[in-house]
């Protein structure tokens, strides 16, 4: 799957694809990424990309011109090329977009800075548009990478287990259940007992059960979409006195 960044920044950006799991996607050849600047694309000679509001308002706008260009050699290098725009005023991405977007070949990402982008832009080459969340980022960069990464992890053979794809927080209602590794004892800190007994049904159960727990207590509004058809037979068995 190919990436596209069209940013001012891209030396913000490059780093995370230095190490991990997405370097090693690079690697192997799973990932192409690449990186386009709108000033590499201007047509006046200081190379101008930005611009005061039309209509008053504070902070720069990117131009139109740049932007237009860029993309249009994207589009003419790619007729298929997936065109996503970040903004803070968009609808919030998603696991599901994630697993959508997963489906492309290739998606470009463009990421404005300074109070935005001229709305002309999106409204000629939008295919979507995603914000991250209900707070302002300095730029789009940001935004992108989370999509990118999350995007890149659905893709098949980019995780090394496919296990963690399945059983993982936002596949279902249910967040996750917590995960716990060695040693048993941490300074007092213990794992659950029934993690460690082997029977495999029992975990399960006791995994849903905090599942649900951990879903009710950190996002209540998840847990009400819940429709907990499951009888859930884990109580804790009688003990003999
Ligand atoms: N640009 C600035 N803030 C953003 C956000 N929250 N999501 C996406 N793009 C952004």
């Amino acid at each position: 799957m190919k990436f596209t960044f069209v940013t001012l920044f891209k030396n913000i950006m490059q780093g995370y694809f230095t190490d991990s799991i997405l370097k090693r996607a690079i690697d192997k050849k799973l990932l192409n990424v690449n990186y386009l600047n709108p000033r590499d694309f201007t047509n006046n000679k200081h190379q101008k990309v930005d611009d005061t509001a039309v209509g008053g308002g504070a902070g720069m706008v990117m131009n139109p011109q740049p932007l237009f260009s860029t993309l249009d050699f994207l589009k003419k290098e790619d007729k298929d090329v997936h065109i996503v725009f970040l903004t803070p005023v968009a609808k919030q991405f998603t696991q599901n977009d994630a697993k959508r977007l997963a489906k492309k070949s290739h998606i470009a990402f463009v990421s404005g800075r300074y109070e935005g982008i001229d709305e002309r832009v999106i409204e000629n080459y939008a295919d979507e548009v995603f914000s991250i969340g209900d707070y302002i980022l300095t730029g789009g960069e940001l935004a992108s990478l989370v999509i990118c990464d999350s995007v890149s992890r659905n893709l098949s053979d980019v995780l090394g287990n496919a296990d963690s794809l399945r059983v993982e927080s936002f596949e279902t209602e249910l967040l996750e259940a917590p995960s716990f590794s060695k040693p048993k004892d941490f300074k007092n800190n213990l794992v659950p007992s029934e993690y460690l007994k082997g029977n495999h049904s029992r975990i399960r159960s006791l995994k849903l059960v905090l599942s649900e727990c951990k879903t009710k207590f950190f996002r209540p509004e998840l847990f009400l979409k819940y429709n907990c058809t499951k009888v859930v037979d884990f109580l804790p068995k009688k003990t003999k006195h």
